[in-house]
């Protein structure tokens, strides 16, 4: 008789917890996903740029002027590709490979006679002999890398500097050249680590 209460009482608990479970699962709806809402008045809180911004700024319109961005300036890319090459036209290192004349050039002081493309600078070539050569900024503005050509004449009979903010005339007059810049336009002897 008991064991049988028991039972019942059991059993209209477990059919009340059922019930309840169901009645509070069909009543129940989901969190609206606001996370894009946030993101994109954050977005519209920062101001657009004219450059491409990092991921997490690219969100909303950030993104969306990154990628007009990213398109604009590939444009740019193609007509400064025009202007670059118009502008490299005078710089050595633009020249192909396969276009690019080879001059023999003797490294007195390393006892060699390497062969240099006209696309390649003295330090480059001595460089990838494995020479450790003399150089600091490698734009000519100093005079780290200074070398003398021995072969007699204006050192821009031999070469010809890309950029040299160092050495007047007078300088290269005897022969005295920056190799981080000076791109072979003639046989020629150097001896490196010589500065004026
Ligand atoms: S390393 Fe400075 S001028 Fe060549």
């Amino acid at each position: 008789m008991v064991d049988a209460l028991g039972i019942g009482v059991g059993a209209t608990i477990v059919l009340f917890v059922v019930v309840l479970h169901f009645s509070r699962g069909t009543e129940w709806t989901p969190t609206e996903d606001i996370s894009n809402d946030i993101l994109e008045r954050r977005a519209s809180t920062v101001p657009e740029t004219d450059f491409p911004e990092p991921m997490n700024r690219s969100i909303g319109g950030g993104g969306v002027a990154a990628g007009a961005v990213g398109a604009g300036s590939e444009g740019e890319l193609d007509d400064g590709e025009g202007e670059g090459q118009a502008a490299g036209d005078d710089d050595p290192s633009a020249i192909p490979d396969d276009e690019a004349e080879t001059y023999e050039i003797e490294f007195v002081k390393e006892g060699e006679t390497i062969e240099i493309k006209e696309n390649t600078t003295v330090l480059e070539a001595g460089e990838d002999q494995g020479w450790d050569l003399p150089y600091a900024c490698r734009e000519g503005q100093c005079i780290s890398c200074g070398g003398h050509i021995t072969s007699g004449g204006h050192a821009e009979d031999y070469v010809k500097h890309h950029t040299n903010e160092m050495l007047g005339d007078a300088e290269m007059s005897d022969g005295y050249t920056l190799t981080c810049v000076a791109y072979p336009q003639s046989d020629f002897s150097i001896e490196t680590g010589e500065s004026p």
